[in-house]
């Protein structure tokens, strides 16, 4: 051990020992290997971990025992080169909390503000067509929620709008538990009597998102750290994802979203967020205690693609 700059989280025994193979209970996580793997997450992922120390060991030797690692900057080294290995080992400790409507202000925006202006606007366009992400859906809710209420503000079935909902998130599991639909009933708490009844079917003590609903929303796996472009968006809902990045990849990711913005399209937040100090220009609009941002329709011309 290096005894200059690091030392043993838990003196000379590895944390957790009791229940790991003897290959990992030989394996101690020192603290500067830590702040290197915090240092990698952030870099890889935008993420800037607040986990204990000690969950974040465990949550390593988990990992090195799954890859048959035996050392710690082997691992280390395997992180900084691939991005597929950062994702793997992030799954368990980002924040997954989601739900059906689970901001309800927003939502009331987008029914009462957002959905009509874009009607308004999009009345000369044949068909008219809405592109909306949901970008950090973990497991679906936040874009079934988007889906159902366009359905219910543009009828799409038959109002002749061409919608595409796009869900994306770093987890892969959850994107799994997302293109299934299907969720407890106990999770539908937010979702009224009348949408439950319209967009679901119960199977058990579940109920599955109608494919009226579910053919309007695709869900794909992406780092917010290194977006693809999917094109422009009319609205892009990035819902508690930005509070857990560090602050320059705040500012980096809501540039592109930004750039990822038709004019005049709208940015909705997590309820208590605030838009960081970025060089780029958003209108806020504040509906009750909710403030959702709009790109300014003049950056039209200044925005590159
Ligand atoms: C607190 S949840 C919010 C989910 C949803 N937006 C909502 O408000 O209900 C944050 C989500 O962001 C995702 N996330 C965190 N870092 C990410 C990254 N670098 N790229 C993509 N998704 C990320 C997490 O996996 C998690 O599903």
């Amino acid at each position: 051990m290096d005894a200059n700059h690091s030392k043993c989280l838990d003196g000379e025994r590895p944390l957790g020992g009791a229940v790991l193979p003897m290959n990992t209970l030989s394996t101690s996580v020192l603290e500067h290997e830590l702040s290197e793997l915090r240092l990698i997450l952030e870099r890889q992922a935008g993420v800037l971990l607040d986990t204990p120390a000690e969950i974040l060991s465990d949550v390593l030797r988990k990992y090195l025992l799954s890859k048959h690692q035996g050392s710690v900057q082997d691992m280390l080294s395997l992180l900084r080169s691939s991005d597929a290995e950062c994702e793997r080992l992030l799954e368990p400790l980002l924040d997954p909390q989601t739900g059906f409507f689970r901001y309800p202000q927003a939502f009331e925006a987008l029914a009462t503000l957002v959905l009509p202006d874009l009607q308004t606007r999009k009345l000369a366009e044949n068909p008219h067509s809405l592109r909306v992400w949901s970008a950090g859906c973990s497991s679906g809710e936040e874009a079934y929620s988007i889906a159902m209420s366009v359905c219910d503000a543009l009828n799409c079935n038959g109002g002749g709008w061409n919608v595409r909902i796009i869900g994306s998130d770093i987890r892969r599991p959850a994107l799994e538990v997302a293109q299934r639909g299907l969720y407890p009933e106990s999770g539908l708490q937010q979702v009224s009597r009348q949408r439950v009844q319209t967009y679901f079917v119960r199977v058990g003590q579940h109920l599955l998102v109608k494919p009226r609903v579910r053919n309007l929303v695709t869900f794909t796996p992406m780092n917010l750290a290194k977006p693809d472009y999917l094109g422009r968006f009319d609205c892009i809902f990035c819902m508690d994802v930005l509070p857990h990045f560090s602050m320059s990849q705040r500012v980096a990711l809501t540039q592109r979203l930004h750039l990822y913005l038709e004019p005049g399209g709208y940015l909705f937040l997590g309820q208590n967020e605030k838009l960081p100090a970025v060089d780029v220009a958003f209108r806020p609009h504040k509906t009750g205690s909710y403030t959702l941002y709009q790109k300014p329709m003049a950056a039209a011309a200044g925005q590159g693609r």
